[in-house]
């Protein structure tokens, strides 16, 4: 009935469940797919399902842990714009962390108030200080590696870190045992596809407008440095890992 109902319809879909969307075409199931507002052009759409949602997911499970603040890294990437939005809307402040000095001062020309350089010598001491001022009690964190080690220790008793993607492409490390036994620190993870498909249909399809919602007004916005055909991934994808922060790169097969 679905399949039906989508049949015709612009939609966007995720990579995970189909045969791939690096492609011409692809093969996915019906309930994997949203069905594009028609005010929203095909580049919106492209990026109108994961980041959108995710960062209304993650200042969600926010507001909902009665969280007073947050800490998340590679705040300066698309996501991290959202989240910093999202959250705003619901009124919880943030501690947004980037990895090179520019990246602070784009995310400051967004009203963000506090904003940390991982590279800088005293980090993990401002990180410390500030999440206890703040009351930040949860970490978001897309960098895993040493990074999640340095959130599980700096950040107060009792607090959550939500790993929810690997940039560092490394396993978390350096994660203090007594933390976790003593401070009762916990370390979990997020994804957004399962995180969906707990809201049941109704509540998905609800949430996914309002993600759209969010992307036709302007609230989200995904910066898009290039546009190339397939042929031409391979080759631009490594100035992109380089500098992820200016934008993504979409594939018009
Ligand atoms: N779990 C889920 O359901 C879910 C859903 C959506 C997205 N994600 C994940 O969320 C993450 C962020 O997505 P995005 O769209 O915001 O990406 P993006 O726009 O490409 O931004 C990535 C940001 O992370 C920084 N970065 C990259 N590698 C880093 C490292 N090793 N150490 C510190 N900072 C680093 C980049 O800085 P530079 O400019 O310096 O490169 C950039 O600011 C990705 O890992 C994605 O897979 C997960």
């Amino acid at each position: 009935m679905l399949g039906r109902w989508l049949r015709g319809r612009r939609v966007a879909c995720g990579g995970h469940d189909c045969s791939g969307t690096w492609a011409e075409y692809c093969l996915v199931g019906s309930k994997a797919c949203l069905p594009l507002a028609k005010q929203l052009t095909l580049e919106q759409g492209a990026a109108a399902l994961a980041n959108p949602t995710t960062a209304l997911a993650l200042a969600s499970l926010v507001a909902r842990g009665k969280h007073r603040a947050y800490v998340q890294t590679a705040a300066a990437g698309q996501l991290g714009k959202m989240i910093l939005r999202a959250a705003r809307d619901r009124g919880i402040e943030g501690i947004h962390v980037v990895r090179r000095a520019e990246q602070a001062e784009a995310l400051r020309a967004l009203d963000a108030k506090h904003v940390l350089v991982s590279s800088t010598p005293s980090f993990a001491a401002d990180l410390r200080a500030r999440a206890a001022e703040l009351g930040a009690t949860i970490a978001l964190d897309a960098i895993a590696g040493d990074m999640t080690g340095t959130l599980v220790t700096a950040l107060p008793k009792e607090s959550e870190i939500v790993i929810y993607g690997a940039l560092s492409g490394k396993a978390c490390g350096e994660i203090d045992p007594m933390a976790l036994a003593f401070r009762h620190q916990r370390v979990r993870g997020f994804e957004i596809a399962a995180y969906i498909e707990d809201l049941g249909l109704l509540r998905a399809f609800r949430f996914a407008t309002k993600a759209q919602r969010y992307v036709r007004t302007g609230k989200f916005t995904t910066t898009i440095a290039a546009t190339v055909p397939l042929a031409e991934a391979p080759a631009r994808l490594a100035a992109y890992i380089d500098r992820m922060s200016d934008g993504k790169l979409l594939l018009a097969p």
